[in-house]
C-alpha cells in the first residue's frame, strides 16, 4: 500500500547525495507494505528548481534510476525538504507518469506525495482543466498539486500573500476523500506542510539538544472556511469548489513551537522525518508525534507548528504530545531468517508470551487488561457484542466467538467489515463493537468503526500497531503487543489476536465463581502455549518433506474442520491461497456431505483437523467419508492419538500437543503457516510480497 516519507534538515549540513540516500532508505523501510512504483523530489541546482525522479518497480530500481540520471550529489544544503513515496496503484496503471511526487506544472512549482483517495478529483480535474491546467497522469493525486498552484496564483493575483499553512488549508477545503499528504514548493523553499485525514502520518524529531517540552501546541483557525471574496473563478456557488483566497489575519506565524527553541530563544539544529509508518523513522529517532485527522504540520526555520484545518470544537486537545517509540530497529529486520514471514512464524513463542506479559497472574488465575479494565462493567451490560474485522483478523474473531459466548453469555456476532457496511447493519447504543486489526489502518474496518461510533456504540480495539487509527479512534482496547508484522501474510498477529480475545472474554466473566474451574483450565492452558508452539515448530522438516513429496505440484487443497477448528481451516486456506497461489478452501466438516464431497477422489489433497474436543467423533466420521471415496487425508491430531488404524489410509499424520479445546486452534494453525510458507518458497514466490496484495489495505 502507498507509503510516504519526507526528510527535513535545518542547520544540519547535508549533501544532496546524503539527502537522497535518506529518502531511499526511508522508502525501503516502507517496502513491506506492498507497492508497485516509487519516486522522490529534492531541490535542484538553481534557486527555484526541483528534481523529481520516479520509477515503476522496486525502490532499488528507483535508486538505479537516480544513478542513471547522474543526479549531482555534492551540493551542500543547511536547510532542505525532500519528499518521497511508494505507490500502490488505485487510479491509473503502475506507470512512471502515475508515480508520485506529482507536480503542479512543468516548473515543478508545487510537488506533492499523497496516500488515500480524493473522491471529488474528477470534478476538480474538469474545473482545473477548464482553467488551462494540463494533467499528465490518470491519478486522483495530481489534482492536489494543481490545486495548490491554482489557489496560490489566485491569491497572488488578488494581491494576497499567504503562508504555506494557510494555502494548505485553502486546498484542503476543496478536497473530499482521504489523504496523508506532503507538499513542498519552490515558492516556499525549506518549508513543508504535512496533513492527514483518514490516512496515517507522523513526524519524527531528531536533535542533539533536549526538547524544552514534550508537546507541540495546536494552533486553531478563527474560521472554518476561507471567508473573503471568490476571485478564483472556479466557484459554482453551490459546491465546495469555492477556492476562495483569504486575507492573512493575525494568525500568520504568530506563535513559536516551544519544544524546538534553544535556551537563548534561537532555533536549534534539527532534522524532521515525516512518514506514514514509524518503521521508517525508528532508525533515525524515537521521538515522534502522531498527527490527528485535519492537523496541518507546518515545518520551516527548524520549527514545527501544528495547525487545525478546521475551527476547534469543544473538548478538542490543544497539544500533540511528542512520544517515545518503544519499537527497536532489530524488531523490524529479518535476523537469520530468509523471509519476514518465516521469522514471524518462528517468533510466535515470544510474541504469544508478550501478548500475555504483565496481564495474566497465572498463580491466582486472574487477568488484568489495563486498556479495558475501566470499561468492563459497561461492556458486561451490553445487549450484544459485534466483532468486526477483515481477512486473518476476521478468522481470529471466528476462532474465539464460541468461548466469548460460553464465558459471557452475551450474544456475539462476527462480521466481515465490508459486508457489515454493505448491509448497513443496525447498530445501537447498547452494543459493544470490537474491531480486530493487525495494522489498525484497514480502510474497511476504519469505516465500520466510524459507522458504529456515529450510532453511539461502545467501540473496543484489538490492535497490534500502537498509534494506528483504530487504536486511537476506539473508546478503549487491547494492544496485542506482537511486535511489528512485516510479511504480508499475517501469522504472529493471528495467534496474538486470538490470545488477546480469549483474555478479553475471560475478563468479561471474571466475577462469576461458578466459572472459576473453567477459567483456571484456560489460564493454565495459556501459560503453556508458548512452549507448545515451540514443539509444533519442530514439525517444519516433516512439513517441508510433505510439500516436496505430495503437495508442490497440486492445484487445489481442502481443509476440513468443525467447531473451534472451522476458523483454523479458513485461516489455513487463506494462508495457502495468498502466499502459494494454490487454490484452497476451508470447509466446515459438517457441510461435507452437503456438496463438497463431490470433489473428493484419490488425487485431491485434504487436510483434516482431528484434535481432541467434544466434536472429535464427528470429525472422525467426516474423515471416514473422505477415505471411503479413496481420499488420502493429511490428519492433524494430538500427540499419541494414533487415530487408530488410519496410518496406512492417510497421506501423513501431523501430531501437535494437546491443550484446552478453545486454545487448540493456536497450535493447529502453525503447521498450516509452515505449509503455506514452504509451498510458496518451493514455487519461487516472493513470500513477503505476494502478487496483487498489500500488507496494509488502506483503500476500500
Ligand atoms: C499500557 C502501556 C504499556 C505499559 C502498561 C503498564 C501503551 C501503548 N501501553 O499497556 O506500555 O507498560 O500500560 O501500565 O502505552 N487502546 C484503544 N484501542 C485499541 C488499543 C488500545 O483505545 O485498539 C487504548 C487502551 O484502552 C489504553 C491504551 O490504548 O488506554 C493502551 O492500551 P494497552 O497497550 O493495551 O494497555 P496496557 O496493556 O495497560
Ligand atoms: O491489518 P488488518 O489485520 O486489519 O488486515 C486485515 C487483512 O487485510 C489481513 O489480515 C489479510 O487478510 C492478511 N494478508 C492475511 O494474511
Amino acid at each position: 500500500m502507498c507509503g510516504i516519507f519526507g526528510y527535513v534538515n535545518f542547520l544540519v549540513d547535508k549533501s544532496r547525495g546524503e539527502i537522497v540516500d535518506n529518502l531511499i532508505e526511508g522508502l525501503s523501510r516502507l517496502e513491506y507494505r506492498g507497492y508497485d512504483s516509487a519516486g522522490i523530489a529534492v531541490d535542484g541546482d538553481k534557486k527555484g528548481d526541483t528534481f523529481i525522479v520516479k520509477k515503476v518497480g522496486k525502490v532499488n530500481a528507483l535508486k538505479q534510476e537516480i544513478i542513471d540520471q547522474k543526479l549531482e550529489r555534492s551540493t551542500l544544503f543547511d536547510c532542505h525538504v525532500g519528499i518521497a513515496h511508494t505507490r500502490w496503484a488505485t487510479h491509473g496503471q503502475p506507470m512512471t507518469v502515475n508515480c508520485h511526487p506529482h507536480r503542479s506544472d512543468v516548473n515543478n512549482e508545487f510537488v506533492v506525495v499523497h496516500n488515500g483517495i480524493i473522491t471529488n478529483y474528477r470534478a476538480l480535474k474538469t474545473l482545473l482543466e477548464s482553467k488551462g491546467m494540463r494533467f499528465e497522469s490518470e491519478t486522483d493525486s495530481e489534482c492536489i498539486a494543481k490545486l495548490f498552484k491554482h489557489i496560490y496564483d489566485t491569491n497572488l493575483k488578488a494581491g494576497l500573500e499567504v503562508d504555506l499553512n494557510e494555502l494548505t488549508k485553502q486546498v484542503l477545503f476543496e478536497l473530499e476523500g482521504s489523504y496523508g499528504l506532503l507538499v513542498k514548493s519552490t515558492r516556499y523553499p525549506g518549508e513543508v506542510c504535512a496533513t492527514r485525514k483518514g490516512s496515517p502520518l507522523l513526524v519524527g524529531v531528531k536533535t542533539n539538544r533536549k526538547l524544552k517540552v514534550d508537546f507541540v501546541d495546536v494552533e486553531f483557525p478563527e474560521h472554518d472556511a476561507p471567508s473573503s471574496n471568490n476571485t478564483s473563478g472556479l466557484a459554482d456557488g453551490s459546491s465546495n469548489l469555492g477556492l476562495m483566497p483569504v486575507a492573512q489575519g493575525d494568525n500568520l506565524r504568530t506563535s513559536q513551537s516551544r519544544a524546538f527553541l534553544a535556551d537563548d530563544g534561537m532555533p536549534m539544529p534539527v532534522e524532521f522525518f515525516l512518514s506514514s509508518d514509524p518503521a521508517s523513522v525508528i532508525q533515525h529517532t524515537k521521538k515522534v508525534l502522531f498527527l490527528e485527522d485535519d492537523d496541518i504540520a507546518h515545518i520551516y526555520d527548524g520549527e514545527l507548528h501544528i495547525h487545525r484545518a478546521k475551527k476547534s470544537s469543544a473538548g478538542e486537545a490543544t497539544t500533540r504530545s511528542i512520544q517515545t517509540l518503544e519499537m527497536e530497529l532489530n524488531e523490524i529486520m529479518k535476523g537469520p531468517y530468509k523471509h519476514f514471514m518465516q521469522k514471524e512464524i518462528f517468533e510466535q513463542p515470544d510474541s504469544t508470551f508478550n501478548t500475555m506479559r504483565g496481564r495474566i497472574d497465572f498463580k491466582d488465575s486472574k487477568i488484568n487488561l489495563g486498556g479495558i479494565k475501566g470499561w468492563l462493567p459497561t461492556i458486561r451490560r451490553c445487549r450484544r457484542i459485534i466483532m468486526i474485522a477483515c481477512g486473518t483478523s476476521y478468522h481470529s474473531c471466528l476462532a474465539t466467538r464460541s468461548i466469548f459466548e460460553e464465558l459471557t453469555e452475551i450474544p456475539v456476532s462476527v462480521e466481515l467489515a465490508s459486508d457489515f457496511l454493505d448491509r448497513k447493519s443496525p447498530v445501537f447504543r447498547d452494543d459493544t463493537c470490537v474491531f480486530v486489526s493487525q495494522s489498525g489502518e484497514t480502510a474497511d474496518s476504519i469505516l465500520a468503526l466510524q459507522y458504529c461510533l456515529e450510532r453511539g456504540a461502545l467501540t473496543v480495539g484489538i490492535v497490534n500497531s500502537v498509534g494506528s487509527s483504530i487504536s486511537r479512534q476506539t473508546h478503549c482496547g487491547v494492544h496485542i503487543n506482537a511486535g511489528p508484522e512485516i510479511g504480508v501474510a499475517s501469522t504472529k498477529a493471528y495467534t496474538s489476536q486470538y490470545i488477546a480475545l480469549v483474555m478479553f472474554a475471560l475478563s468479561l466473566s471474571n466475577d462469576s465463581i461458578s466459572r472459576s474451574p473453567r477459567h483456571k483450565e484456560i489460564i493454565d492452558g495459556l501459560q503453556k502455549i508458548p512452549e507448545q508452539i515451540k514443539t509444533v515448530l519442530q514439525l517444519e522438516d516433516k512439513i517441508k518433506q510433505l510439500c516436496d513429496d505430495h503437495l508442490n505440484s497440486q492445484k487445489s487443497l481442502l481443509l476440513l474442520g468443525r467447531g473451534y477448528q472451522f476458523a483454523t481451516a479458513l485461516e489455513g486456506a487463506l494462508k495457502i491461497k495468498e502466499i502459494s497461489y494454490m487454490h484452497s478452501e476451508g470447509v466446515l466438516a459438517g457441510e461435507l456431505k452437503h456438496g463438497v464431497l463431490a470433489l473428493v477422489d484419490k488425487d485431491l489433497p485434504i487436510i483434516a483437523f482431528a484434535t481432541k474436543d467434544s466434536l472429535f467423533p464427528k470429525t472422525m466420521s467426516a474423515i471416514e467419508q473422505v477415505i471411503a471415496r479413496d481420499g488420502r487425508p493429511i490428519i492433524i491430531c494430538n500427540e499419541g492419538e494414533k487415530v487408530i488404524g488410519m496410518e496406512e489410509k492417510t497421506m501423513a499424520i501431523l501430531e501437535v500437543p494437546l491443550t484446552v479445546d478453545c486454545l487448540q486452534g493456536l497450535l493447529n494453525v502453525i503447521p498450516l503457516q509452515l505449509m503455506s510458507y514452504w509451498l510458496a518458497v518451493n514455487r519461487g514466490i516472493d513470500v513477503d510480497f505476494p502478487r496483487n496484495l498489500a500488507k496494509s489495505v488502506t483503500v476500500e
